[in-house]
């Protein structure tokens, strides 16, 4: 008897100490901090959202005149490049896992093989440099559920897990801050590691799309990914948060909101893309991420359109269908009328390598943009983003499609093929534009005096006899 009343002593003992000592923890946490009886949780508030809400302008303000940024997937899924035990598979190179229904801990065989020697930081942010780019957005952990950088929160990561034992996000993000090129990180939610989650079996195959949360789990991941959100802002100083992944039926909206709600409140000028909380009703986050496509027509929300180069974001070693660089100029043009950002996407090898056809398409985007970057960075979009070739052949004119920018007193009219006889923009005819007087015309990079006139029906060019350079033509159009 005597023994059962200590062990009864004992238990509540041990019982109101931790209870003490979780309420003193809570205390410290300033979501928890300042709630009264019957209250909500602050965080339900969601005041840091609404703070984020009010300055959008301001902190968006860098994004929306950067247009040109490089979207980089690289993680161990680069080792076995799109082959999996001597077999090609078809589809995306980081879906490997789930393409070839890879067992967790055949996976886990990767990692020990990664070691990117040729990796160079510098050359990275060199390449993206050179090609024009504002920001650079990088995978920090991927479906496959590795982590690019050092985290204190998983073993599971470049430092602790693999022979190379380096972090490349740290690099990467000091020789970004030297070049001025903003720090930017890609974060899945959907994790194919964690011991959180778990594939669901439908019919015998497993769904790696939309998997599951283990029952009273949840919290625990997101706590875990709150971790690691907080490592890459403090660890890293990230400009962008690109979130991936929340499409699973366990995330919902106020998952979603209580992530950018945490993330805006340790980093209150942070930009968050839509795939948090793109199942919310509102729209919350900063902007939208079409992908792999262009929308028709520009809008006014903020949109950022990602793309591959070639078939694949993560490397795949047989992809060689590669976009030319006329198609890539063209696009980023088009995006920029319609006023969004464009995302251009490479896929290092498991050396640590921007593959060959990548870099050369960038250099070439560079060049262009270096004698056409006027027309590109820090424009917004004017009234009509095109303007089509004219219906009627003319054996005088040059019937070509144009893109449209502006920037305070100027318009670009952007040729999308070579003019090579004079050509007509309806748009800027005297009806077409009443309260528009055209000053001066010039095409970007000529030095070539231009002849045109500005009558009721079109404003009417003649190109310069030698092309200033390659892919697109951007007519300068100053205004009175
Ligand atoms: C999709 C894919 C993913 C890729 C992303 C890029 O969500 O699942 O592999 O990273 O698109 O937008």
């Amino acid at each position: 008897m005597k023994r059962k009343v200590t062990i009864f002593i004992l238990f509540f003992t041990v019982f109101f100490s931790l209870l003490s000592q979780h309420k003193a923890q809570a205390g410290n946490n300033p979501e928890v901090k300042g709630k009264k009886k019957g209250e909500k949780p602050a965080s339900s508030k969601l005041p840091f959202i609404e703070k984020a809400q009010k300055n959008r302008d301001e902190r968006m303000a860098w994004w929306r005149d950067a247009k040109l940024g490089m979207f980089i997937h690289w993680g161990v899924y680069a080792i076995p490049a799109g082959t999996w035990k001597g077999k090609e598979y078809g589809g995306i190179g980081e879906w490997i896992m789930s393409h070839a229904d890879i067992p967790k801990e055949e996976y886990e065989t990767l990692p020990p093989k990664f070691n990117p020697v040729k990796f160079d930081a510098k050359q990275w942010v060199q390449i993206a440099k050179s090609a024009g780019m504002k920001y650079m957005v990088i995978t920090s952990k991927h479906h496959d559920g590795f982590c690019m950088f050092d985290s204190k929160a998983t073993d599971y990561d470049i430092v602790d897990a693999t022979p190379y034992g380096k972090d490349v996000l740290k690099p990467l993000s000091i020789e970004c801050k030297k070049a001025k090129i903003k720090f930017c990180t890609y974060y899945s939610i959907l994790d194919w590691h964690h011991p959180d989650q778990k594939l669901r079996d439908e019919n015998g195959k497993h769904n790696y799309g939309n998997n599951e949360i283990k029952r009273g789990k949840k919290r625990e991941y997101i706590e875990y990914v709150k971790a690691h959100l907080k490592e890459l802002v403090n660890n890293y100083g990230i400009d962008l948060l690109w979130f991936d992944g929340g499409w699973m039926s366990w995330w919902k909206p106020k998952n979603g909101k209580e992530l950018v709600n945490y993330l805006w409140s340790i980093s209150p000028d942070i930009i968050i893309n839509n795939r948090a909380t793109g199942k919310a009703k509102k729209h919350i986050a900063d902007y939208g991420t079409p992908e792999q496509r262009i929308p028709k027509e520009g809008s006014d929300r903020d949109f950022e359109t990602c793309m591959t180069m070639n078939d694949t974001w993560g490397f795949k070693k047989n992809d060689h269908k590669w976009k030319s660089t006329k198609t890539l100029i063209v696009n980023l043009v088009d995006i920029v009328s319609k006023g969004g950002n464009y995302l251009l996407n490479v896929g290092p090898t498991e050396e640590g390598l921007i593959p060959q056809p990548s870099v050369e398409r960038l250099t070439q985007i560079g060049q262009w943009l270096k004698i056409n970057g006027e027309a590109i960075y820090g424009t917004k979009r004017w009234k009509v983003y095109r303007e089509n070739p004219s219906e009627e052949k003319s054996r005088k004119f040059a019937n070509l499609e144009f893109r449209f920018t502006a920037k305070e007193n100027v318009v670009y009219a952007a040729c999308l093929s070579w003019p090579d006889k004079p050509v007509k923009i309806k748009s800027l005819g005297k009806e077409g534009s009443p309260n528009i007087k055209v000053r001066a015309v010039k095409m970007l990079g000529s030095d070539e005096q231009l002849q045109w006139t500005q009558d009721m029906n079109f404003l009417t060019i003649t190109p310069p006899q030698t092309r200033p350079c390659d892919h697109v033509y951007v007519f300068r159009i100053i205004l009175e």
